[in-house]
């Protein structure tokens, strides 16, 4: 471990630690407004309600103190489920430095809370431009961490790209979605990637619950937030039939709504069919839809030769990771400079013949037009992350530069421990059935 000066930042005033009830200077941060912070911290206590899994966890790790003198930097959504991940990282003696890894998902008063209240150093504001995005994160790199927490691969490639210097100094990172986990298997295919990391999306209480449960209603919580439409009777088209679209749809469907999937896997095409959703080319499915979501983790899933042939008042919004999955080059060169915004979070395309509505600039729409998903669903993801990062400072120096699973033990662990929190106990198997299954012998 190296030990790395501070970031050079002014910290003239004084705060009061909501942990501790002591004052403390503010940590080094770049935020939108400090004063937000009684109305994040608020909502952080509130998010933290639904969080039993994670709150147990804290609670060992500030006995326990296993994360003592490590810097962590994460790259994080700025909400109220993270802050309280970040707050068990402290509380585990980490040195946690959080940045935003979206522009439009960071909410202000969770950063504010997280820096006058908690302490924890925070570069994150909603809206920010490329250039502020790519400061903070570099800035979340100066503090030289010995673990990265990733979601969608960005912290990892900036080390990798721009500051090799440090790689040698990181002992291991974390990565928590699909996006993210496909760049860092094709860095490690390449022999490129330079320490372990656990991709925390591939355990089984994450991404069963946080892409399919917490995706799925949160994206519809944000189309319906930022529209305010009806969803029975409406023709959906959600493109990728992965976790993240499977529930989207089964969330659509249960609002009334008729969906259409787009895919270009036949396995999962055929589980759309028989999950009861029709199934269409995007060109069949562009002339037929209302309303389009896209969660493939693809570029230009929609783009010039669909927008040409959808109807007036189409909405479009996407779920996957980054903003490249509807083309939006194409659709304003369309609109020739007619763009408008007609709502927060609803942008106006008038190609002349008809009109296009963008809902929450092309973003993930469930962070960027609603607060993401339910806290109850996080709890699992973060206390997955929470877990790792626990497994990697115990064990980086047995990993191998590539990317891990979660051992099945934490996964069962985070299961186990959701369900006692709501008063749910397993059934177990008798010494009877334990040798019946696991002998090969035995017939019926
Ligand atoms: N909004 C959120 O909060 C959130 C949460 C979790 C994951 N994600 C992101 O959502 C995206 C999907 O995640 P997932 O876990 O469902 O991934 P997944 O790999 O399980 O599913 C993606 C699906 O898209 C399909 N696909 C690829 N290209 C396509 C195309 N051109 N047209 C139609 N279908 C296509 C694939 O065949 C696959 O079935 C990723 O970018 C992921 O990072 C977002």
């Amino acid at each position: 471990m190296t030990d790395a000066p501070a970031p050079s930042h002014t910290m003239p005033t004084f705060s009061g630690d909501a942990m501790t009830g002591q004052t403390e200077p503010l940590p080094p941060h770049d935020i939108a407004a400090v004063q937000l912070a009684d109305e994040g911290l608020r909502r952080i206590e509130w998010a933290e309600r639904e969080m039993p899994v994670l709150r147990l966890i804290r609670d060992r790790f500030v006995r326990e103190l296993p994360l003592a003198g490590l810097r962590i930097s994460a790259c994080l959504h700025v909400t109220t489920e993270t802050a309280n991940l970040m707050r068990t990282l402290k509380a585990g003696g980490a040195q946690v430095t959080l940045t935003a890894s979206n522009p439009l998902s960071t909410k202000d008063d969770v950063a504010a809370a997280l820096v006058a209240r908690f302490g924890i150093s925070t570069y994150a504001i909603r809206g920010e431009d490329n250039a502020t995005y790519y400061r903070h994160l570099n800035l979340a790199a100066d503090t030289h961490p010995h673990i990265t927490m990733d979601d969608g691969c960005d912290l990892v490639a900036l080390l990798h790209q721009q500051r090799r210097d440090q790689l040698s100094e990181v002992l291991a990172g974390t990565e928590e979605t699909t996006t993210g986990v496909i760049r860092l298997k094709a860095m490690a295919a390449d022999g490129a990637l330079a320490f372990p990391v656990v991709a925390v999306n591939e355990a089984q209480t994450k991404h069963l619950f946080d892409n399919r449960y917490g995706t799925g209603q949160s994206t519809v919580d944000g189309i319906l937030r930022a529209t305010n439409i009806l969803l029975a009777g409406r023709r959906c088209v959600v493109a990728g039939y992965g976790w993240v679209g499977r529930g989207i749809a089964s969330r659509l469907t249960g609002m009334g709504a008729r969906v259409t999937v787009v895919e270009v896997d036949p396995v999962r095409a055929i589980e759309a069919l028989m999950d009861g959703h029709q199934v269409m080319t995007a060109g069949d499915a562009a002339a037929w839809g209302e309303l389009f979501v896209t969660a493939t983790g693809n570029i230009n899933v929609f783009r010039e030769e669909h927008f040409r042939v959808m109807g007036d008042g189409a909405l479009l919004a996407n779920s996957g990771h980054f903003d490249a999955e509807l083309d939006l080059v194409a659709l304003t060169r369309l609109a020739e400079g007619h763009v408008r915004e007609v709502r927060n979070d609803v942008r106006e395309y008038d190609l002349g013949e008809k009109k296009l509505y963008l809902l929450a600039e092309g973003r993930l729409v469930n962070l960027g037009a609603a607060e993401g998903h339910p806290a109850a669903v996080m709890d699992m993801s973060f206390a997955g992350q929470a877990l790792s990062v626990e497994y990697v400072a115990q064990n980086h120096a047995s990993l191998a530069r590539g990317v891990h699973v979660v051992p099945a033990e934490i996964d069962a662990q985070i299961a186990r421990l959701k369900l006692e929190a709501r008063g749910i106990f397993l059934e177990a198997m008798t010494e009877e059935q334990i040798r019946y299954t696991s002998s090969w012998d035995q017939g019926t």
